[in-house]
């Protein structure tokens, strides 16, 4: 389906673009050691994503073309993230603005992908602009849904990565900017299990600790599309990692197995290249 797609990104567009990113990160570059630790931790996560699209994407046969559409897609998925922080000191969207819309804004402005044609140009921003919605809309074309699932995947793999490992730093070492401000509670929210247990989705309002974030990560399973990245949460043990930082509890141990299950069950399709649910 998308091999045939004639949306067109050239070697040298993507370098070009790789180019215009690491200037513009590099404008924002700050004497602040915190606002600067902020962005680099931005820069990093978006160029771990590019890794992990081609990880995927590799894993479902996409072309060069499409995997290049792809990379440039996760390199600039977050690009608002960097005057969001500048400008507001926060990565909270709900304290700031919608980074997504804003990085799309962001990239109309500084006419970033002006030398794309039209076409190509709007299914790299809609991907974008639909990286950190709750779903993708259902009413945009295949070609457009497949490469926003993708993207989305890529993101929580790394932010699965991001996570599993980070709980295992020392607390004084953590920073506010990745656990939103969530106080370090022993216990969690009964309403949230309660939810999770009825597969119910959880809203950021919902969250009254760090645990609760935490299930709430773990439960971003539930938002994958594709085979394999199931199969590479699987294999990298994600889950269980946040799982270990989690109280010991019959019920924290119900869900954790519940998510596990799932997540084995949609690692096991036959065809990798099946990108479901489309
Ligand atoms: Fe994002």
């Amino acid at each position: 389906m998308v091999s045939q797609n004639h949306y067109q990104l050239t070697e040298s567009d993507l370098n070009n673009l790789k180019a215009w990113f690491s200037q513009y990160v590099q404008s924002f570059h700050s004497t602040d050691p915190i606002v600067q630790e902020a962005l680099v931790l931005k820069e990093k996560h978006s160029l771990r994503v590019c890794n992990e699209i081609r990880n995927i994407g590799k894993e479902l046969g996409l072309d060069d073309n499409n995997m290049r559409l792809a990379e440039v897609m996760a390199l600039f998925h977050d690009i608002g993230r960097f005057e969001q922080y500048t400008r507001y000191q926060t990565f909270v969207d709900k304290k700031s603005e919608n980074h997504g819309e804003l990085g799309v804004k962001v990239l109309q402005q500084e006419k970033a992908l002006a030398a794309l044609d039209e076409e190509t140009q709007e299914l790299i921003l809609k991907a974008i602009s639909y990286h950190n919605r709750l779903s993708v809309p259902e009413d945009e074309s295949a070609v457009c849904i497949y490469f926003s699932k993708l993207l989305r995947d890529a993101d929580k793999l790394d932010i699965f990565n991001l996570v599993s490992t980070y709980y295992y730093v020392d607390h004084a070492e953590r920073s506010a900017a990745v656990e939103l401000d969530l106080p370090d509670l022993p216990e969690v929210s009964a309403e949230i299990m309660d939810s999770l247990q009825e597969g119910k989705m959880i809203s950021m309002q919902q969250l009254r600790s760090l645990n609760d974030f935490k299930l709430l990560q773990m439960a971003w399973v539930y938002d994958i599309n594709c085979q394999p990245t199931f199969q590479m949460i699987h294999e990298r043990g994600y889950l269980k990692k946040i799982r270990d930082t989690l109280p010991a509890s019959e019920r924290i141990d119900q869900i954790y197995f519940g998510l596990l299950s799932y997540l084995k069950r949609n690692s096991g399709f036959s065809d990798p290249k099946q990108l479901c649910p489309i």
